[in-house]
């Protein structure tokens, strides 16, 4: 791990930090601990080769695995009250060797300093009353929004999605919220950012917690698998003048250049891979770190978790 920006911070102590949430549960990821396993193909299209040499988003069908999950650190979480959700994808590359991508379904971190995160998330400790009802995770969230103005804009979009859970995991919208830098065959630069977009957008009506189980979107999820595979188009939008590539509470104008650069599909559950770390910092060739000091930390925070959940603590 690149440890110049966050020399106040072990990833150590972030992990002690998200124990303390919700409690330890032996073996299991210390965030987005519930989730579930898909095999999956990645179908580039080509319209990423005039900005980078990355294998993986040229012209050839890549396999991946994408996992689906609650961004608690309870593996039992209710899915009905968690408003971030996340899709990792883990590629195959030709070479035999793996990039990951790791998105949420919020579009901004919720600050740009690991060490204000772990200070942050001391709210969200529910030892004493826990999250039980979606009053009480919105009162959770407005909390924080108090404590740290700053953090008003993601705040406001972390309490809309709580109030409208999803209807499905294949409806949403993932953003692996920090830029990349680009780089193509004649070494010329370009940050970007990525966003997976459903190819199925269609929303079924709203949802009421009475009349869904603690487990409705995976099911809902593999019902929907059984009439064929769930797809999103990988878009990225391209940096302009002034966009800030290292700060991942900023978002960037709406308006920037998107490259729809390929297709996911999403078939059959599989049996979880417990062995695979999703860390956003594993890219190949043709793509490069930003100096984003929140990204350069979850490679060794994602290890610490891996080095527990391995041994079973
Ligand atoms: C300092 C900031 C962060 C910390 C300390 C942190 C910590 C963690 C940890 C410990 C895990 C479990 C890793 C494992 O055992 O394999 C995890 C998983 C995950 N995180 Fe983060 N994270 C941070 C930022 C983010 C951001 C910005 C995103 C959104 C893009 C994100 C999305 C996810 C997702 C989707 C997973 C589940 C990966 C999987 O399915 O295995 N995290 N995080």
């Amino acid at each position: 791990m690149d440890q110049v920006h966050n020399e106040d911070l072990t990833p150590k102590e972030a992990i002690d930090a998200l124990e303390q949430i919700q409690g330890k549960f032996p073996g299991a990821r210390r965030a987005h601990a519930k989730g579930d396993m898909y095999e999956a193909t990645f179908l580039p299209n080509g319209n990423a080769v005039p900005y980078t040499v990355a294998p993986h988003l040229h012209r050839e069908a890549i396999p991946a695995t994408a996992r689906f999950s609650n961004s608690p650190p309870n593996p039992a979480s209710v899915d009905y009250l968690v408003p971030a959700k996340g899709l990792a994808v883990q590629f195959e590359l030709p070479d035999g060797s793996f990039t990951n991508l790791v998105s949420s379904t919020v579009p901004m971190f919720v600050t740009s300093s690991p060490r204000e995160f772990i200070d942050m998330i001391e709210i969200f400790t529910d030892k004493k009353t826990g999250i039980k009802t979606i009053d009480r995770a919105i009162n959770m969230v407005e909390l924080v929004s108090k404590k740290y103005p700053h953090s008003k804009e993601v705040i406001q979009i972390i309490k809309e999605q709580a109030k409208q859970p999803p209807t499905s995991y294949a409806e949403l919208h993932y953003y692996p919220i920090h830029a990349f830098y680009f780089v193509n065959k004649d070494g010329e630069r370009q940050a970007i950012k990525y966003e997976w977009v459903p190819v199925d957008e269609t929303k079924d009506p709203a949802l009421t917690s009475k009349s869904i189980s603690a487990n409705y979107l995976t099911e809902e999820l593999d019902d929907r698998l059984k009439r064929g595979p769930v797809q999103f188009d990988l878009f990225i939008r391209l940096a302009e003048e002034g966009d800030n590539p290292n700060d991942a509470t900023d978002m960037w104008p709406e308006d920037r250049r998107k490259v729809n650069i390929g297709r996911l599909e999403i078939r059959n559950k599989i049996h979880p891979k417990e062995d695979i770390v999703y860390d956003p910092t594993i890219i190949p060739k043709g793509i490069e770190l930003t100096d984003d000091p929140i990204l350069h930390f979850r490679s060794g925070a994602y290890a610490e978790s891996y080095e527990r959940r391995s041994k079973n603590e």
